[in-house]
């Protein structure tokens, strides 16, 4: 085992039994500009992946619309056949049109499509977590919902995630399947789904930040995050990722990056122990 290693974020279970090293990887970065097509680097993009188990890194965060399609087939080249105890997360419902383009499609023969064909791009018979990137609105949310329970019952999904939402649309989905995890923006600077990592803690949900490394205006020179990651000897991004891991016990932060420099830089912070004292610092800096 390297120094550097993911383990040492500590473990959450998903859904209860599903363990994972909580600090994961985020695999959008490894497709091309604007998430469309095969990354600039594919080489780069290759060796992030491959160095994943050697970084302990053991839960990878993907979606079919990532490319599309693109994210899936390179971990499945490099990961497949998968190491004991690795999770790939993937999600479906939402459809592109182009680079930065996303449009949610929620019908249910669609999100029946979404899981299928991820599930043989991975090459799994089982998706471990399956996301629903974004409830369309379009659609009857009920029917969205039913649609994901009937592939949970049928054994093509172990368990189920959402992306974007808020408490009340967990908890109306929670009437369909448990909700293992929530997907959403989140990081130092931008706190505006608080209310969901209070309801999640309180539930067991994995929370899953989008947006880790994000600081905003609080990682500018001089500012306090600055001055912690120096005394630190960490960058800025060590110091978001830390903070995250010592916000909450639910807390799954997936980094995203093709670079496999970037890629040890960001597992660093699994073993950033941060003081109460730099925690609170930060906290009141953020607000
Ligand atoms: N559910 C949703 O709606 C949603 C939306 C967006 C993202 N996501 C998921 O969340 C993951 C993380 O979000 P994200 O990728 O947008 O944001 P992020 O992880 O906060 O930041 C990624 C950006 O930071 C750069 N970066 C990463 N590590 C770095 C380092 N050590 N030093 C310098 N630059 C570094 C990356 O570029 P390089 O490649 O050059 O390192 C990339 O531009 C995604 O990969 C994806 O799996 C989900």
């Amino acid at each position: 085992m390297s120094g550097i290693h993911a383990s040492a974020s500590g473990t959450f279970r998903i859904g209860g039994d599903l363990e994972v090293h909580r600090l994961g990887f985020g695999a959008m970065r490894i497709t091309g500009k604007g998430i469309w097509g095969e990354p600039e680097h594919r080489d780069r993009a290759l060796a992030t992946l491959r160095r994943l188990p050697e970084l302990g890194v053991n839960f990878v965060d993907t979606a079919d619309s990532y490319g599309p399609f693109v994210s899936e087939d390179l971990i499945r080249e490099v990961l497949h056949p998968y190491a004991d105890g690795m999770v790939i997360a993937t999600k479906g419902g939402l459809t592109r049109h182009g680079p930065d383009i996303w449009k949610p499609v929620g019908r249910p023969e669609y999100l029946r499509q979404c899981v299928l064909m991820s599930l043989r791009r991975l090459g799994v018979e089982r998706i471990d977590l399956w996301q629903l990137h974004r409830i369309d609105p379009a659609v009857p949310r009920d029917e969205q919902f039913d649609a994901i329970r009937a592939m949970q019952r049928e054994g093509l999904i172990r368990h189920v995630g959402l992306s974007e939402v808020n408490v009340e649309e967990i908890e109306a989905a929670s009437a369909y399947f448990p909700v293992t995890t929530v997907q959403n923006l989140y990081n130092l600077g931008n706190r505006q789904s608080e209310a969901v990592l209070d309801y999640a803690e309180q539930h067991g949900i994995g929370f899953i930040p989008w947006f880790p490394l994000a600081a905003g205006k609080l990682a500018a020179e001089g500012s306090v995050l600055s001055k912690i990651a120096g005394k630190l000897h960490a960058s800025n991004g060590e110091v978001a990722l830390a903070w995250l891991l010592k916000r909450s016990p639910v807390m799954l932060p997936i980094p995203g990056t093709g670079d496999p420099a970037h890629l040890a830089e960001n597992v660093k912070a699994a073993s950033l122990a941060l003081s109460d004292e730099d925690f609170e610092a930060l906290e009141h800096a953020a607000k």
